[in-house]
């Protein structure tokens, strides 16, 4: 079936969406990018995404300004004419074309892309299922709050994870946990919730904040704090959060299980919380 995306303005046959070689995207991974969760027309925690793209764009100095209204115009659009339910929307904006030089031009004109995937969501708790992650080392840059699609050692990680047959990387930094290559990590420990600090060195997850608001509300303990390696084997839980996973249970780390296997009973409950607004 044809599918419609949004290139440079246009509404286009994803077949003719063509970039230049010239592309900084391309070139250098000099492009940011976001993506959102939609059901119906609803679309997940949408102001937090267009904060942290208006963030990315700035720390990265691509001068592109959007509103609100227009893009949710755009967004609606592509889920009709594509008959999409429920899905992702990735929308991408590099810094433009140019010659190929590291150094970037002035007021080039950013290229922008928005598509939908269709996806099943994780909003269906009678589905929600335990999954196998493994340990991998983290190889990123030093601006892991950027949602820069430069994304090479969360590609290599998770192809590493999926050779055995795993769903997520869970990645190590000097023997602690940073993130997944696509997802915040969390565990709990004596009813404590624990995940990394919302710092240069992680994607501050708008499933993240989302999941902070909800342990506040119901008075459950936060900590802000990095997790050493060892703590993720002797965890009572371990969930990771994102906008496409929503809240998901992890029950084997590399070959060990935690909770025996099964989904602990604070990550059900807010999984539980966290998809009640879907419903
Ligand atoms: C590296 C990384 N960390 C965390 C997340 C989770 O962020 P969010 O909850 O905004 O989807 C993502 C999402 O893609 C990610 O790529």
């Amino acid at each position: 079936m044809k599918k419609i995306v949004f290139f440079n303005n246009k509404y286009i046959n994803s077949k003719n969406a063509f970039i230049s070689y010239e592309d900084r995207g391309f070139q250098f991974a000099d492009s940011i990018y976001e993506v959102i969760a939609f059901i119906n027309n609803n679309f997940i925690d949408l102001d937090f995404h267009l904060r942290r793209l208006r963030r990315s764009l700035k720390l990265i100095d691509i001068k592109y300004s959007f509103n609100k209204k227009n893009l949710q115009k755009i967004f609606k659009k592509l889920i009709k004419i594509n008959k999409n339910k429920k899905g992702l929307i990735y929308l991408q904006i590099s810094r433009g074309v140019q010659p190929r030089n590291h150094s970037y031009n002035k007021n080039l004109k950013p290229t922008i892309i928005i598509y939908t995937i269709k996806k099943n969501l994780n909003e269906n708790l009678d589905k929600l299922s335990g999954k196998k992650a493994i340990t991998y080392p983290d190889l990123r840059w030093k601006r892991r709050d950027i949602k820069s699609v430069s994304l090479l050692p969360n590609v290599l990680a998770a192809k590493a994870a999926s050779k055995k047959s795993a769903y997520e990387a869970i990645l190590i930094d000097n023997d602690f946990v940073t993130e997944g290559t696509a997802s915040n990590i969390w565990i709990v420990k004596k009813n404590k919730l624990i995940t990394h600090p919302a710092n240069t060195d992680i994607l501050k997850g708008i499933t993240r904040q989302s999941i902070v608001k909800i342990i506040k509300k119901e008075k459950l303990v936060l900590s802000e704090k990095k997790i050493k390696k060892s703590e993720l084997f002797i965890a009572d839980e371990v969930f990771l959060t994102s906008s496409s996973s929503f809240v998901t249970p992890i029950v084997k780390i590399d070959n060990k299980l935690i909770n025996k296997g099964r989904i602990g009973k604070i990550t059900y409950n807010l999984a539980k919380i966290y998809n009640s607004k879907f419903q």
